[in-house]
């Protein structure tokens, strides 16, 4: 069974690891990482965009996200387990002033059923 619920219970295969070891190094800042870069312009290309940007983690990227989304003083509709709620340091809010506008959604009910109450 393929468990989906995160990136975190998902584990790299010796293969991947193997690829992460051998691949080519830079410096991102200076923009010549070749491996970033050519993640980068494949994501761009298979998303049909002028360009793609690889953040280094979900929390960032999330924010990130946001705050191209949203001016501040906006809220954003997420379920009431979304990561980005629940988690994450409240950035939307502290940092992008983004009010989070928490909504009861049947597959957060359905989540929280089986192991803690909603919050
Ligand atoms: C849906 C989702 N968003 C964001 C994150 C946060 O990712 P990171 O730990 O890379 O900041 C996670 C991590 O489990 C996640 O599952």
């Amino acid at each position: 069974m393929i468990d989906l619920r995160s990136d975190t219970v998902t584990h790299p295969t010796a293969a991947m690891r193997d690829a992460m070891m051998s691949a080519p190094l830079g410096d991102v800042v200076l923009g010549d990482d070749p491996t970033v870069n050519a993640f980068q312009a494949m994501l761009a290309e298979r998303a049909g965009k002028e360009a793609a940007l690889l953040f280094p983690s979900g929390t960032q990227s999330n924010l990130v996200g946001l705050m191209a989304h949203c001016e501040r003083g906006d809220e954003y509709i997420a379920g009431q387990s979304a990561h980005t709620y629940r988690y994450e340091g409240g950035g939307a809010a502290v940092l992008g002033s983004i009010q989070p506008q928490p909504w009861k959604t049947p597959q957060t009910a359905a989540c929280h059923s089986k192991k803690s109450p909603p919050p």
